[in-house]
């Protein structure tokens, strides 16, 4: 039977691709990826305005350029396509060890099931291990699926929920 192409599959990275470390000539571009993709981690039990959900993003990347912290650029040329940011130094509170703590990671929306994703938290890995962190964790949203199937895919478990009720 004659399969029908699968038209993510067909789109790879140019060999151009490449990931790098990310500075602060990068920061502009990273609130703006950040706020035009962060709806997708609003779940479906809060309701906050598109401002206000942008407004918290930038709090949220101004928190993490505040200290120490990974930047990697996923390029493709010139072009960014996409970053992953994480904390390397953020103790987590059971263990009191140093973790990777993955803060955002977000892929340009016309360059996405091409792989950037995964390779942008592969690098994130690898340079937790180079710091010797021996744990790499973060929150994600229940309902953003591209998000939990790609964490699923790099072997990610979930740890703790957080509950959350209409009051
Ligand atoms: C999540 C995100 C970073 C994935 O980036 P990406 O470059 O498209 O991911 P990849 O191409 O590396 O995908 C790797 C795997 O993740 C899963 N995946 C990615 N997007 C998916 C989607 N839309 N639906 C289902 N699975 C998806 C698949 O298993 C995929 O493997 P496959 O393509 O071989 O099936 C991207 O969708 C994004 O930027 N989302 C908005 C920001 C965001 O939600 N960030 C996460 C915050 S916690």
């Amino acid at each position: 039977m004659a399969q029908r192409p699968c038209r993510h599959r067909s789109r790879r990275l140019s060999e151009d691709f490449k990931i790098r470390a990310g500075g602060a000539g990068d920061h502009a571009w990273v609130r703006d990826l950040g706020r035009r993709t962060v709806s997708s981690s609003v779940s479906a039990l809060r309701d906050p305005s598109p401002s206000t959900v942008g407004d918290s993003f930038d709090r949220l990347v101004d928190f993490a350029f505040g200290q120490s912290h990974v930047l990697l650029v996923a390029e493709d040329g010139l072009e960014r396509l996409g970053f992953v940011l994480f904390l390397d130094r953020l103790l987590d509170e059971v263990t009191g060890l140093p973790q990777a703590f993955v803060v955002y990671v977000a892929v340009e929306p016309h360059a996405r099931r091409r792989g950037a994703g995964r390779r942008l938290m592969a690098a994130a890995e690898s340079e937790a291990r180079k710091r010797d962190l021996a744990y790499a964790s973060f929150m994600v949203t229940e309902e953003n699926d591209a998000a939990r199937e790609l964490y699923a895919q790099l072997g990610y478990q979930t740890e703790r929920r957080q509950l959350c009720k209409r009051l």
